[in-house]
């Protein structure tokens, strides 16, 4: 799985960017050369439309995963200040107690076909469980290669639902996609299977295409949070209570679960995967029985320690899309070493339980603003003018003033200079 030495790395985050990379050639083993690939505008203008011009975001590094006894040096985009730092300080503290643990289903992606006006449900049920083999095998013929490597159609399910344009059938098609996202082979396969299916049923076939709900691709991480290094017995149980709001509040989960969001999201934009089909997928399983909650669970163990549960459908591809084109993706899924969809899973769950963890933490103990400002103080910084060696005294003389504010900011480095 992943090639690390050791994805703890003392002080790293103290280190300039060239010496971070040099860091990184040396534990992770991917060339300083190879960071210097950045996306032309050849290749965006092969990814979407009416381009113009490309969109860069800042790309670090999380340290300290221990996932499954493996080391991982994590790659995450994103613009947030503090979300590296509080990943990489959620997985320190859970590498104590030999970090996170995971479980994985097969990467079962669920195609929808609508049908209308089907005279007798039951009876195109029957047609449609009769025929299930030779339909599997249409659609297994809609993508040897995907056959080939061990996947294909697995299942056929019916679902019946009232609706205010009358009883439809929704037929869904579960395809095993391995180590692709699958929205476009279970697309097609949809689409070829959706005129057999409206003459075995009787029906007329509408909408064909793939759920975002992929609740039989689920992937489950757990860990356990040293409650000595948390800060005894009470900061555990100030953080029970402040996820139980969480599990029984929708406007608390929204934010608890954006926390969780701000990880996952950040990995998979690093490596190319679609953000807005698992963002779609995480909401609906939280929303899965009917009232909108919490995508981890938090108890204590019988040694007073924390143990943080996150379990939610990831739709993650290593092959096609973006993420096999784009030059800082394959970056990044190099320096993450996984090779299967399933691993990245596994990956991508650790890094939500470790954001999530930490936001909890500070939220229950400091507050959030504490940690925010003083990594967001170096923008603001930069916002009243800053440069070179000028951000980082700035930003430091803001926080230790709990100052962090535009205004403050220009008047201190106005002061600054004339010194
Ligand atoms: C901010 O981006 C995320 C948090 O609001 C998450 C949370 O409240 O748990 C800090």
């Amino acid at each position: 799985m992943s090639k690390q030495k050791s994805s703890k790395v003392p002080g790293f985050y103290k280190l300039s960017v060239k010496q971070r990379v040099e860091k990184l050639a040396e534990v992770a083993g991917v060339s300083a050369k190879e960071f210097e690939a950045l996306l032309d505008l050849k290749t965006a203008d092969l990814m979407a439309e009416n381009v113009v011009s490309t969109f860069a975001l800042p790309l670090g590094v999380a340290m300290n995963f221990v996932i499954n006894g493996i080391e991982f040096i994590v790659p995450m985009a994103t613009e947030e200040s503090s979300v590296i730092a509080a990943c990489s300080n959620g997985a320190k503290i859970a590498r104590i107690h030999g970090g996170f643990t995971t479980e994985c289903t097969d990467p079962l992606m669920i195609g929808q076909i609508q049908l209308l006006d089907v005279a007798d449900v039951k009876k195109a049920e029957s047609a449609l469980m009769q025929n299930k083999e030779k339909l599997l095998s249409l659609a297994n013929q809609q993508d040897n290669v995907l056959v080939g490597f061990g996947g294909g159609a697995r299942d056929i399910e019916v679902r019946v639902l009232d609706s205010p344009v009358g009883k439809m059938m929704v037929v869904h098609l579960v395809v095993d996609v391995r180590d692709a996202m699958g929205a476009n082979v279970v697309n097609t396969m949809c689409e070829a299977l959706a005129p057999v299916i409206s003459e075995l049923c009787g029906g007329r076939a509408r909408l064909k295409i793939l759920s975002n709900l992929c609740d039989k691709r689920l992937v489950k991480s757990k860990a356990i949070f040293d409650a000595e290094k948390m800060g005894g017995d009470e900061v555990v149980d100030a953080f029970l209570e402040s996820y139980v709001l969480a599990s029984i509040d929708p406007y608390r989960a929204a934010t608890h679960n954006k926390g969780i969001m701000n990880g996952i999201d950040a990995v998979v934009l690093a490596t190319g995967n679609d953000t807005r089909a698992v963002e779609a997928g995480a909401h609906a399983y939280a929303a899965r029985k009917g009232q909108y909650s919490s995508l981890t669970r938090y108890w204590k163990d019988e040694q007073g320690n924390l143990v943080g549960e996150l379990q939610m459908p990831l739709a993650l591809g290593m092959v096609g899309g973006a993420g096999s084109i784009h030059p800082s993706a394959l970056l990044a899924k190099k320096i993450l070493g996984v090779s299967t969809s399933q691993q990245l899973a596994e990956v991508v769950a650790s890094v939500g339980l470790a954001q999530n963890f930490a936001a909890v933490f500070a939220l229950s103990t400091v507050g959030i603003q504490k940690g925010h400002m003083s990594l967001h103080a170096k923008n603001i910084a930069v916002m009243a003018g800053a440069i070179g060696d000028e951000i980082e005294t700035l930003a430091t003389r803001l926080v230790e003033d709990e100052l962090v504010k535009i205004d403050y900011a220009k008047k201190v480095l106005e002061q600054m200079r004339k010194k």
